[in-house]
């Protein structure tokens, strides 16, 4: 058994979640789900990032303080996870003390290390990007916001210092970063050169006071990156740390790149803490080619699709249709496709059609599976793909490998035509085959889809639940050992029109 700690970012609370953050976090929970089905000892966390001057202006305009903005808005993240059934182990406010606590050691560590000095910093700042930036990055469009002119007496992190080391990183683990497209990138920024960063501000004090400076508080990106460490026990359980902090690995959005590959293992050395976690890269959810984001009026909100496709509807046709890497358009009509062929077509019709069939052939008995089934290598080279893609955080590619053993028993239950042959040996050999594609499916999908899965399960004559099956045992041939009722039920995925 081994451990598997994921994070998503931990998102800002200035504004309610939206697409865009939803999908990040189900892709999150499908990998962790599918982790828990391998066995291994997992740890998922999200949560939100709660300091700064984009949540501190936020509130000002909605009149509320500081911390009421972070609790509204909090809370409205949890619930629409809730609702979208994410299965997190921790959720992190960066307003928590054991975060403070966390991010004062952690920084202190750095300071007494010797890698922090007081400077001054002239320069310009972006709200929106929570960043520092210069004239190029306003003129070059890197920017996602208007921009406005800081001077402060600071303290710097010597970032710079780091370059050497981050390289090293990059030549000892080729798969540090994935996609390499983002690999290249983050190369590409340490390439360019590193300037020493300012930790800290004195204008501002929504934010975690720096403990050997308390008239200063920690700039929030210098305060938000830490919040893996403090899920993993950094402050006070430094067993748990050692023991979970190299199991890490990060999924985001490319827009935090640099904060997240470069800033973020160069403090982890500056530390003292050797391991480095992995990263895993995602492009955007665009609509009508444009980003979603909280400045635009094209940000739909998880509940939004939910009505119309159902939790797992949503959760799989979003999975399935789009790309770990590359940005991807996203369209309800190419959503309402994916859920008719793949949801109500080939897994529930698949079901309805055989449950119809055991109850005229098998009185309502599932037979057991055939032990030299035609169905049962393609089946196996399935599980193979589907296994090797959500290793690799490939979710789409996953799911498509896992309805090819639908789509296989789907062609098979048709070309044999099992409600015109008698009953006997030959129908229940095809039935069982069927239904123990079916629960293989069932299991495989059961990340993206484990409200649904788990009805499947018991339609089929399954006892528990898919989740608590075990790979790659479950997924052999021949776990279908029949005997049970399977029950017919209501359509597993209900139609959904077009108009
Ligand atoms: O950056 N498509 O928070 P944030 C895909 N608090 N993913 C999207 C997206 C889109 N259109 N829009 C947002 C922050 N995301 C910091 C992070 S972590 C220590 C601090 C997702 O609320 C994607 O994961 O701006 C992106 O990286 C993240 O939301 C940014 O969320
Ligand atoms: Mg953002």
């Amino acid at each position: 058994m081994s451990r598997f700690y994921l994070t998503t970012p931990i998102f800002y609370v200035n504004d309610a979640p939206h697409l865009g953050h939803a999908y990040t976090t189900v892709t999150a929970d499908a990998v962790c789900r599918w982790q828990r089905l391998l066995g291994n000892d997992v740890v998922f966390m999200t949560g939100t990032d709660e300091h700064g001057l984009k949540v501190q202006r936020a509130a000002e305009a909605n009149g509320l303080t500081p911390q009421e903005q972070a609790d509204q808005t909090s809370e409205r993240f949890r619930d629409a996870w809730d609702h979208i059934n994410i299965a997190y182990d921790d959720y992190i406010r960066t307003t928590e003390p054991r975060h403070h606590a966390s991010v004062r050691a952690f920084m202190q560590r750095c300071y007494d290390n010797g890698h922090i000095y007081k400077g001054t910093y002239d320069g310009l700042y972006s709200v929106s990007d929570e960043a520092y930036v210069t004239q190029a990055d306003v003129d070059e469009g890197r920017v996602s916001g208007p921009v406005e002119r800081m001077t402060e007496e600071n303290y710097f992190f010597k970032l710079s210092e780091f370059a050497e080391p981050l390289l090293e990183w990059f030549e000892r683990e080729p798969e540090n970063i994935t996609p390499t497209r983002y690999r290249n990138e983050a190369l590409g920024i340490i390439k360019g050169g590193l300037a020493d960063v300012s930790v800290t501000r004195t204008s501002l004090d929504w934010g975690i006071r720096v403990p050997w400076d308390e008239s200063q508080v920690f700039y929030v990106w210098y305060d938000a990156l830490i919040n893996y460490a403090t899920v993993a026990g950094y402050d006070g359980d430094p067993d748990r740390f050692a023991a979970w902090w190299p199991a890490t690995r990060h999924l985001l959005g490319k827009d935090i790149i640099r904060f997240h590959c470069v800033y973020w293992p160069a403090m982890l050395m500056a530390a003292g803490v050797k391991d480095l976690p992995k990263f895993h890269v995602h492009g955007w959810l665009l609509i009508g080619g444009e980003k979603m984001s909280k400045s635009k009026l094209n940000q739909i909100s998880p509940e939004n699709m939910t009505e119309e496709f159902g939790v797992d509807g949503f959760r799989y046709a979003m999975l399935r249709d789009t790309s770990f890497g590359p940005d991807n358009d996203f369209s309800y009509e190419a959503l309402l496709s994916r859920y008719t062929s793949d949801l109500a077509n080939a897994f529930g019709n698949l079901l309805g059609r055989v449950a119809a069939v055991v109850e005229s052939k098998a009185g309502g008995i599932g037979p057991a599976a055939s032990p030299d089934s035609p169905l049962r290598e393609s089946t196996a080279a399935a599980y193979e793909a589907a296994s090797k893609a959500w290793e690799q955080v490939q979710p789409s590619v996953a799911l498509d490998a896992t309805w090819q053993i639908l789509r296989d028993a789907n062609e098979y239950f048709q070309r044999m035509e099992p409600w015109k042959l008698p009953e006997g040996n030959e129908v229940n050999a095809v039935l069982g085959d069927t239904l123990e594609c079916l629960r293989i499916a069932t299991i495989l999908a059961s990340p993206a889809i484990p409200d649904a899965a788990a009805v499947a399960w018991q339609r089929i004559g399954m006892t528990g639940n898919p989740a608590d099956q075990r790979l790659p045992e479950a997924a052999e041939w021949g776990g279908y050992g029949g005997g049970t009722q399977v029950i017919r039920g209501d359509p597993l995925f209900p139609r959904i029109s077009s108009d």
